[in-house]
């Protein structure tokens, strides 16, 4: 093991996000199979739709996603200050504790135990969890910015930073609640504050959680792995300070048309328009980074899971916008464009970085100096691309065919088709979905094989020597 960092708790981390992006999905593809297939619940009420949706979001979210950054941010924190990170123990602690969050929403979750807000299903006695763990990382993470062997603190630190400290405010926030019972607790909030605080924090868990921390990653492995400098270090300032004071407001427009004063939907979309020009700055800057380099795509798979993720990224935080504008709204909410928009962040941007980050850093954590089979990477690449858009293509087309059969009208002012009539004209297109998230599936065990491979082969580490303390 490399002694002069802490890789143990990046790799334990590395190899944790492989698993439970192998979890989520299955149960992502589970779902989409009952959504075509219903009997596939068995009329066993822990494998009910209902029971495993918010197992999936919990488990692709938080167990993948959060895998996927702490694991990252802990190697991109050390390498970045110059420096071991900041309390071993308190880091062994942020890892199994966070396991544990995991392992409690396994077993929670299908037996229906659930405060009945999204991505904040988990029930007080985690959520207690989750913050003492939390608050851990802050201290393992801005300990290392502390004790920092060089003055500046790059770019990809501000990103996990601010992901850090406002999921921590979120978090708090959106689960105050009265507990009754071990299993269950009534929220402090009612009606339509309830739903303002729940979608401030469900919002900023998209800006903060799938957005800030990857953006971190981003900024960090793909220069890295282009060999290039970032495009524009000003410019990934600039995108920091506008990207985090914008995101905050557009929460309402989750709850346009609800009883939510119309003026604060009007905010909402506003700053969500606004939120355009930062997304924009971010991807423009991540993609640039190839200038000159361009040449390196035809051969190199992981930069090609990083432009592409950059290209969904782009895609998704345009469609965003135009998604919070009311009278778009009024046409894709309730329906599957949601899906689709969902997913092309989570699939095309969320999951496409982390696994390019995770390719490189894979191979360097287990002293390899590529993974297994390189011609294995190329191969996830194609059945991943491949597989999302078949899913955002299929839920794209259902959801606006949706939007207009619901809101078609007779001349006599009747609806022109029933509900369910919508429900049917939707099922080829809940087929092409599993398709494709079926494809994304076993581009993830392709992965896990050569995750595999590579670690079973490891090299002895050489010896590892810090950089020097540069400008303090
Ligand atoms: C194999 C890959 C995946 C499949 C097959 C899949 C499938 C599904 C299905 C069927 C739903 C329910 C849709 C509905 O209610 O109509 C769903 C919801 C959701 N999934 Fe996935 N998913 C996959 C990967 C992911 C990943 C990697 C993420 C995040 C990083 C993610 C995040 C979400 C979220 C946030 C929702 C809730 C959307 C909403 O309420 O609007 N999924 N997924
Ligand atoms: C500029 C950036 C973005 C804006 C303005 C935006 C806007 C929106 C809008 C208007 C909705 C539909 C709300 C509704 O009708 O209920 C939505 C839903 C959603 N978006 Fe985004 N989006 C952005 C980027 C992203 C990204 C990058 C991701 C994922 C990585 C994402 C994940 C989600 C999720 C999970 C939902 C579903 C929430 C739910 O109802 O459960 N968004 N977004």
């Amino acid at each position: 093991m490399n002694e002069t960092y802490n890789d143990k708790v990046v790799r334990q981390f590395a190899i944790m996000t492989v698993v439970w992006g192998i979890v989520g999905m299955a149960v992502g593809v589970l779902i989409a199979a009952q959504l075509y297939w219903p009997a596939l619940n068995f009329d066993v009420p822990w494998l009910t739709y209902s029971r495993l949706r918010p197992l999936h979001t919990n488990a692709v979210i938080f167990a993948f996603g959060g895998c996927a950054l702490i694991g990252t941010s802990f190697y991109v924190v050390q390498r970045t200050c110059h420096v071991r990170l900041f309390g071993d123990r308190l880091a062994a602690f942020v890892f199994w504790g966070w396991q544990l969050v995991i392992l409690g929403a396994v077993v929670t979750l299908p037996l229906g135990i659930t405060q009945s807000k999204e991505y904040a299903e988990l029930e007080w006695p985690i959520d207690l969890l989750i913050t003492a763990v939390w608050v851990a990382y802050a201290v393992v993470f801005f300990g290392t910015m502390a004790i920092r062997r060089v003055q500046h603190i790059y770019v990809a630190n501000w990103f996990y930073g601010a992901f850090i400290v406002t999921i921590a405010v979120l978090h708090i926030f959106n689960n105050l609640a009265v507990p009754v019972s071990l299993t269950k607790s009534y929220s402090l909030y009612s009606g339509v504050v309830d739903a303002m605080m729940q979608w401030w924090y469900g919002h900023n868990a998209v800006g903060f959680f799938l957005t800030a921390g990857f953006l971190g990653m981003m900024y960090y492995f793909v220069p890295k792995q282009a060999q290039r400098p970032i495009y524009s270090y000003r410019l990934s300032v600039v995108h920091f300070w506008a990207l985090i004071s914008v995101y905050m407001w557009a929460g309402p427009h989750h709850l346009h048309y609800t009883s939510l004063p119309d003026w604060v939907q009007s905010i909402g979309m506003a700053f969500s328009i606004l939120l355009l020009a930062p997304s924009w700055g971010g991807m423009i800057n991540g993609i640039m980074t190839l200038s000159g380099a361009w040449y390196k795509l035809r051969t190199d798979p992981i930069l090609k899971f990083m432009i592409v993720s950059l290209s969904f990224y782009g895609m998704s935080t345009f469609e965003g916008p135009m998604m919070s504008i009311k009278t778009v709204n009024a046409l894709s909410h309730y329906t599957d464009w949601g899906i689709a928009h969902v997913h092309s962040g989570a699939l095309g941007w969320v999951a496409m970085m982390t696994i390019g980050s995770m390719y490189y850093l894979i191979p360097r954590l287990f002293n390899r100096t590529q993974m297994h089979s390189v011609r294995l990477v190329e191969v996830h690449f194609w059945t991943s691309t491949i597989g999302v858009v078949l899913y955002i293509a299929a839920m794209w087309s259902a959801g606006v065919m949706q939007g207009l059969m619901w809101r078609a009208f007779n001349p006599d002012g009747t609806l022109t088709y029933s509900f369910v009539e919508g429900v049917k004209a939707t099922y080829p297109f809940y087929l092409v979905r599993l398709c494709g998230g079926s494809l994304f599936l076993v581009g993830m065990l392709i992965m896990a094989y050569n995750v595999w491979m590579t670690v079973r082969n490891e090299k002895p580490a050489p010896v590892a020597v810090m950089p020097a303390a540069v400008g303090v």
